[in-house]
């Protein structure tokens, strides 16, 4: 098993992940716009053939009031390359890079509350903390835990 940066021909592979283990869809062009706009945050985990078993989709927020800061839109494993570490290492690739590349301060995300291995992941591998609980966020109305991440001992 790869990680490595993900390219624009990478696109249709995590399009196929996400739709086999997450319910939050996206159109291509929206892994486009991220790819065009961000090339160096995204990264996927490719199996012994190349196929994509795994990626984070990330970008920075570009919101001009606070500090430089980046945000995980999306990320998952396939279920059988599950605790491995696969999903770790991805994020951390994503986190150094957006220091290293945008001065980001701190990293964002939204984790469903029923999300137990996701919200692990983040709580207590990645040393996330719970900012806020945003209320029927998802589609289906369950409540979101909107997690930050503090990035400053990473550069
Ligand atoms: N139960 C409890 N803790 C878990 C679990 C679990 N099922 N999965 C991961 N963790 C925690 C553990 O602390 C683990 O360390 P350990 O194995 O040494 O105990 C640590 O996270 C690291 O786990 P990884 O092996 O790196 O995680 P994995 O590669 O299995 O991927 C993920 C985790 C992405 C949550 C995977 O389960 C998945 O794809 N789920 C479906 C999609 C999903 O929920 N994505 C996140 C949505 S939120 C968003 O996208 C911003």
């Amino acid at each position: 098993m790869n990680i490595r940066r993900a390219t624009i021909d990478d696109l249709p592979g995590m399009q196929n992940c996400n739709l086999m283990n997450l319910p939050e869809n996206y159109q291509l062009k929206y892994y486009l716009y991220h790819a065009l706009s961000w090339p160096q945050l995204s990264y996927v985990a490719e199996d012994h053939r190349g196929r994509i078993i795994g990626y984070v989709l990330a970008k920075m927020e570009e919101d001009a009031k606070d500090v430089p800061h980046g945000h995980i839109t999306s990320l998952s494993v396939m279920r059988s390359y599950r605790r491995l570490g696969v999903a770790e290492k991805l994020m951390r690739q994503s986190q150094q890079a957006m220091v290293d590349c945008f001065n980001a301060q701190y990293l964002s995300l939204h984790v469903r509350k029923s999300n137990r291995a996701a919200l692990t992941l983040y709580r207590d591998a990645l040393k996330f903390e719970v900012h806020d609980i945003e209320s029927k966020y998802y589609a289906d109305g369950e409540d979101a835990y909107a997690m930050r991440c503090n990035l400053s001992s990473l550069k």
